[in-house]
């Protein structure tokens, strides 16, 4: 089988074009320079020459605040660009996997949003998200559609690789406790993705770490897997002040993921492990 990865230099595109070829398929990664997804006849033109049998959408406009002041551009690479990717895909015959996100959901929920909830999204990233798989059903009459949540993995910035900085600098954190989602390791999403695609399922699902964490939570488990002691205090969503508002809420439920494989997402925090063991940050708390 041969994959090709869009936006292959991010969180999500770095582990599969590291970890794929590790299971036996064929990858090719490709980034804005090799192919950018807003412009239509490039993507067909790497697509015509590659012919994968699966193309998965990683390529994405993911500075959540960013958007709020250049919509025009996170619609470019969200929605049209996504719609390009899946008009060109299908084109080939190839498969394109669309990946989503738990940002699309307004956060008023009390439990896991299903995959039947209704996205509502908050901000200009999430309704870009959600106009992009819009844009992808009205576009192929086969795709699956992964969202996923609060993803961390080797290469690049993210929450975890933030908390770990400041904490080895010796300084003190203050951390959200009012939002509460679904953390990821890129590393589990990546051998959820090579199931999925083996199977028949076409539609979408969601696919995220089991449990359910605040950004707080989070950053707790990082000092207790590594040992690193800073003070570690309470801050609340609202007093950031951030541009775009986030869901208080996004956990997703991943049951239809499970009944489809077999097989549970491992938890959070086997993830944290896990990703903290890939850079070996792991400490006395790891146990
Ligand atoms: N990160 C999360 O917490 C999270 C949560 C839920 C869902 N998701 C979704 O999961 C997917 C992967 O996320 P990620 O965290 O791996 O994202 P990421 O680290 O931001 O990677 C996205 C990649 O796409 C590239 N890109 C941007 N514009 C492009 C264009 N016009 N053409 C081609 N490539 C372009 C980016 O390049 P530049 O860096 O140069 O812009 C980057 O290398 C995205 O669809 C995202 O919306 C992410």
């Amino acid at each position: 089988m041969k994959v090709l990865v869009t936006g292959h230099r991010g969180i999500l595109g770095r582990a599969l074009t590291v970890e794929l070829p590790r299971r036996g398929v064929d990858v090719v990664g490709v980034d804005v320079a090799e192919m950018d997804v807003t412009d239509a006849g490039r993507v067909r033109a790497v697509l015509g020459r590659e012919r994968p049998d699966v193309v998965i959408n990683c390529a994405a406009f993911t500075d959540v605040d960013g958007c709020e002041s250049n919509r025009d551009l996170c619609f470019d690479v969200n929605v049209r660009g996504a719609g390009n990717v899946a008009r060109e895909a299908a084109a080939i015959g190839a498969l394109i996997v669309h990946m989503s996100s738990d940002y699309v959901f307004d956060g008023d929920a009390k439990v896991p949003y299903g995959e039947g909830a209704q996205p509502r999204p908050l901000s200009v990233y999430g309704e870009s998200k959600f106009e992009g798989e819009k844009h992808v059903v009205a576009t192929v009459a086969e795709y699956i559609i992964v969202r996923t949540a609060w993803l961390f993995g080797v290469g690049g910035v993210n929450f975890v690789s933030k908390v770990l900085a400041r904490a080895k600098s010796g300084e003190a954190l203050e951390v959200v406790d009012d939002e509460r989602g679904s953390p990821t390791y890129a590393g589990h999403l990546v051998t959820a993705l090579a199931k999925l695609v083996g199977l028949e399922f076409r539609g979408i699902v969601h696919v995220a770490g089991g449990g359910v964490a605040s950004w707080y939570d989070v950053a707790a488990e990082v000092l207790r897997l590594t040992g690193l002691q800073v003070p570690l205090k309470t801050a609340y969503a609202a007093d950031l002040d951030l541009p775009a508002r986030r869901p208080r809420y996004s956990a997703l439920e991943t049951s239809l993921y499970t009944a489809l494989t077999g097989e549970g997402m491992p938890p959070w925090q086997e993830g944290l492990a896990a990703y903290l063991r890939e850079i070996k940050e792991v400490g006395p708390g790891a146990g």
